[in-house]
């Protein structure tokens, strides 16, 4: 699930300890460029690396515009509501909300997706998901998926998108992040062909469900671990999205045990892990059960999404 996450490298910013700076309301008129560099500046006391690009996508939002107006008319001077607004957006990300949940939305997979604070933001990494499914349905012209966990429904909404014939299943325990998956079901034309199920994993499910496949992006941080994660991540994301409580393999042991029950025979399960779960994950599988077919890395060498295929 994770890369901004940093549980996959989890560190604690220097700036978390520092005391950041506001935009404050000032009387002077002001140009673009100069709220620009005045935000720029405010965030990079916050400890944001990007500031320039993220005090950019700020005030484009604020202005409803493209980034490329607000390259281009730098000279221009704000209106007073309009810079009053970026400053409020601003002071927001200085206190480290993440710019998703700020703007509303993120991209996946080529896809604009809604986003607020009742889900996950997704991740690059994530689309490793979709893609390791998508080759397994190579050759099923209408297949059944199943997405345990769908936060906004990135991942499933991503694969209908693709699949014009695939119809699915998005199960989440929270009904509030099930709303958000609907929103963007709706908004990528995908909503006729999925069902909602609020439930703990397949607690819902009547077995007579026979995916094809399961995909699942599940919480993975340890509870322990979450201290240590990026603010953004520690003090706004869901917490339920983050860590299934002490057991952070909780999750991977229910899935590689209940999956086969509510997948074709040759039906194929494929999941993230955490950085370092590789090993303890690999110990889990069940060679009676299943056949590991690959582990893919990420772009940092990570092996993060393993592909399975229930044996007959
Ligand atoms: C890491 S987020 C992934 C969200 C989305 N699939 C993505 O990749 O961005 C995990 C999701 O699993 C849900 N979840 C956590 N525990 C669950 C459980 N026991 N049963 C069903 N869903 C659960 C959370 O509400 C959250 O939306």
């Amino acid at each position: 699930m994770f890369v901004i996450i940093q549980h996959s490298r989890p560190k604690e910013t220097r700036s978390e300890k520092r005391t950041g700076k506001a935009m404050n309301e000032g009387q002077r008129e002001l140009t673009m460029g100069e709220a620009l560099a005045e935000a720029s500046a405010v965030l990079r006391s916050a400890g944001i690396d990007e500031s320039r690009r993220e005090a950019g996508s700020l005030l484009a939002h604020a202005l409803k515009r493209d980034r490329t107006y607000i390259l281009t008319h730098a000279e221009r001077t704000l209106a007073s509501r309009d810079l009053a607004l970026f400053r409020h957006y601003v002071n927001r990300r200085a206190r480290r909300e993440p710019l998703q949940y700020i703007t509303g939305h993120t991209e996946f997979y080529g896809l604009d997706f809604i986003v607020t604070p009742d889900v996950l933001i997704p991740r690059p990494e994530t689309e490793l998901v979709v893609d390791c499914a998508l080759e397994s349905l190579r050759a099923n012209p209408a297949p059944l998926l199943c997405d345990v966990g769908t936060g906004s429904g990135c991942i499933i909404v991503a694969l209908l998108n693709e699949l014009k014939n695939a119809r699915g299943v998005a199960l989440d325990k929270s009904p509030a992040a099930l709303a958000v998956a609907k929103l963007n079901a709706t908004r990528h034309e995908s909503l006729n062909r999925l069902q909602f199920v609020s439930a703990d994993l397949f607690a819902a499910l009547s077995s007579a469900a026979q995916f094809d496949i399961i995909v699942s992006n599940p919480p993975y941080v340890a509870e322990k671990d979450l201290p240590a994660l990026q603010p953004e991540v520690r003090e706004f994301e869901p917490r339920i999205a983050l860590t299934p409580g002490r057991d952070e393999l909780g999750v991977f042991r229910r899935l590689l045990a209940d999956a086969p029950q509510f997948l074709r025979p040759d039906g194929y399960l494929v999941f993230e892990a955490g950085w370092n779960q590789h090993a303890a994950i690999t110990e889990l599988i069940d060679a009676r059960r299943w056949t590991l077919l690959e582990v893919r890395r990420d772009l940092q060498g990570i092996p993060r999404t393993f592909r399975l295929q229930r044996k007959i």
